[in-house]
């Protein structure tokens, strides 16, 4: 969602502010704007529609932004209440300018609280952001601490909030719930981040704010207070390298991490399995085999739901156990059984994701077994679960998630296979997966080095305004992750079915521009999905698909075929995933979208 950022120190704050919006502009690109204040209550203010590149343009070509604003709050918006443009974009300010807020989040009962204000204030925004402001003034006595600890019990949502104040010029007051917030302590001064990635290049060390605490910043220092009391809490040292770096010879930063896929599943399956003598040696594994696991519920949103299914099938598959996958807003909106005997398991790539955050408290709540799969270390989900495991994916920028699912897909099969071997010694079955495993970076170069055919088959596509995108049992949900990726990548509108359903309602959008890709490799229901391939031919339409090298059918079958490398069934999603990204990535490209900045999209949805 959107990204706060704010500075109270030594150097002049509007240079940083700009430098970290740029840096972390992925996590929404709506609008942009920023506020810096100098000792003596003198203020820089500016706003832009679009990138952070429009508000930077902007804040050079005024000649003030030099001097001295030792204080200073800015923002990247994803708007979520109000149409992007210049009055809705943050800092938002009180009717007297004296008090300006930057928010991530929401506020629910913002109609109301805006019904009471309106009395007596006039609102130029659409934002709930704009009534913080306004209830600042109105709620203040004499200071801002005490203010927004009484606010907290008014404000119903979800939040972080940073405020300043011109008439104490050198103080940033910060509060939390929900939403993420960290403060990054440097020699020069202190921060505020709503990601430990933007705090990576300017502070030595950090400090994480849970739900309810606030933080004073003053002259350079900070206090934390938690229910009006001051609290202290534990400093991590920065040991996180975070730097987007060049594209090097990449068309995009998208492409750059698909490329990255064969390391990354290097770091998930490292010091985690032993391809020496095949076994499995994890201690987080082991504990977890400590447990009478009996049923598994795995909640997530997005591609990371879609990696939750795909991991289902080797729960079931391969360790026996029943696994239930909810998208995890539906979960929020179901009756919670809570069960004993069942995991938890919540993906998340940011481990920000509000929907899936608050699932796992009300899970938490009722004191089951939770576990995090995620891939920012020390995020809320990550401190939040009883147990888990890091996906190792490295800092994934860009709006598309790709290696981090592959990184997921590969942890599931991981687990699965450990609760696998716990309770059914079946070792000659689980080594053979295991030694496959072992080559499967070489499997995936393959997928890489034929980029240049998908991208020629993908120009074929970019034809066409819809799309089928569908497969049968595991490849259902590889289909419909692939589907996913298309439609936020491209914009061309794909549906995932699955392709046996397809026959119960769906063939009769029957035509010719409808296009069908077919994610069917080797495997037990390959017979299957060719009688469903046959089907769709025989209305000739046209098709487009995913297989393996092997298939006999390849030359009579389909309008055209991305082939994948042969590998058993149980590699085959991954192989799969991969050619689907470039595929989608080269679709998208085509059509000259912003592959690494879809739109209406952000990185890290941290409101429900
Ligand atoms: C994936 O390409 C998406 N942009 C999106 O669906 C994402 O996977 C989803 O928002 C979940 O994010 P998370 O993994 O950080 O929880
Ligand atoms: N609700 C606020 C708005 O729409 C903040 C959204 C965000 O988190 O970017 O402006």
């Amino acid at each position: 969602m959107c990204w706060i950022f704010a500075y109270n120190g030594d150097k002049n704050s509007i240079p940083l502010l700009v430098d970290g919006l740029k840096d972390l502009e992925y996590r929404g690109y709506d609008s942009a704007g920023l506020i810096g204040i100098k000792s003596d209550g003198e203020v820089f203010f500016k706003k832009a529609v679009g990138r952070v590149s429009s508000l930077a343009t902007k804040v050079d070509a005024d000649t003030n932004s030099k001097w001295d604003y030792s204080t200073g709050i800015a923002h990247t918006r994803w708007a979520t209440h109000g149409i992007v443009n210049e009055e809705n974009t943050h800092p938002h300010t009180s009717a007297n300018e004296r008090f300006y807020v930057v928010h991530n989040g929401i506020i629910e009962n913002f109609k109301e609280l805006k019904a009471k204000l309106e009395e007596k204030y006039t609102f130029y925004s659409q934002t709930d952001t704009e009534v913080i402001a306004k209830l600042i003034e109105d709620s203040f006595e004499w200071d801002l601490r005490s203010t927004l600890e009484e606010m907290m019990k008014t404000m119903v949502g979800a939040y972080s909030i940073a405020v300043v104040d011109r008439e104490n010029p050198d103080t940033i007051v910060g509060i939390k719930l929900g939403s993420p917030m960290i403060v990054g302590e440097a020699d020069d001064g202190v921060y505020i981040s709503s990601d430990v990635n933007a705090l990576s290049k300017v502070a030595h060390s950090y400090v994480t704010l849970e739900d309810y605490e606030m933080v004073v910043v003053k002259d350079k220092q900070y206090k934390i207070y938690s229910a009006g009391e001051m609290i202290s809490k534990n400093v991590s040292e920065m040991d996180i390298e975070y730097d987007t770096g060049d594209m090097g010879n990449f068309s995009s930063f998208t492409e750059k991490e698909i490329f990255e896929i064969p390391e990354v599943l290097g770091n998930v399956f490292n010091g985690r399995i032993n391809f020496e003598d095949k076994s499995i040696g994890n201690e987080t594994l082991s504990e977890l085999n400590e447990h009478d696991i009996q049923r598994i519920e795995i909640i997530a949103s997005g591609s990371s739901y879609y990696a939750g299914l795909i991991g289902s099938y080797w729960f079931r598959d391969l360790a026996g156990i029943p696994v239930n996958v909810t998208i995890s807003s539906e979960f929020l909106c179901d009756t919670f059984l809570p069960d004993d005997k069942a995991l938890y398991v919540f993906l998340s790539q940011s481990g920000e994701t509000a929907d899936v955050r608050e699932s796992l408290k009300i899970v938490k709540a009722k004191w089951c077994l939770t576990f995090g799969i995620v891939n920012v270390v020390g995020s809320t989900i990550a401190r939040l679960a009883d147990m888990g495991l890091y996906s190792h994916a490295w800092v994934e920028v860009w709006v598309a998630s790709t290696k981090n699912v592959i990184a997921q897909v590969g942890i599931m099969l991981m687990m699965s296979l450990s609760m696998w071997l716990a309770r059914d010694l079946q070792y000659s079955k689980a080594r053979a997966i295991i030694e496959e495993l072992g080559w499967l970076g070489d499997k995936i170069h393959e997928v890489l080095i034929s980029t240049s055919h998908i991208h020629e088959v993908a120009k074929k596509y970019t034809q066409y305004s819809d799309m089928f995108v569908l497969g049968r049992n595991i490849f259902y949900p590889t289909a419909g992750e692939i589907s996913l990726k298309c439609k936020e990548l491209s914009y061309i509108h794909t549906e995932n079915y699955s392709a046996g359903e397809l026959k119960h309602g769906p063939l009769a959008l029957i035509d010719p521009e409808l296009p069908c890709l077919f994610v069917n490799p080797a495997g037990k229901h390959y017979v299957k999905t060719v009688s469903n391939i046959e089907e769709v031919r025989a209305r000739s339409w046209v098709v487009l698909g995913f297989i393996s090298k092997w298939d006999p059918r390849k030359d009579d079958l389909y309008t055209d075929t991305i082939e994948l490398p042969d590998t058993s069934e149980t590699m085959a999603p991954f192989t799969s995933l991969i050619a689907g990204y470039i595929f989608a990535l080269y679709l998208a490209q085509e059509l000259d979208r912003d592959v690494d900045k879809p739109k209406n999209l952000a990185k890290s949805v941290t409101v429900e």
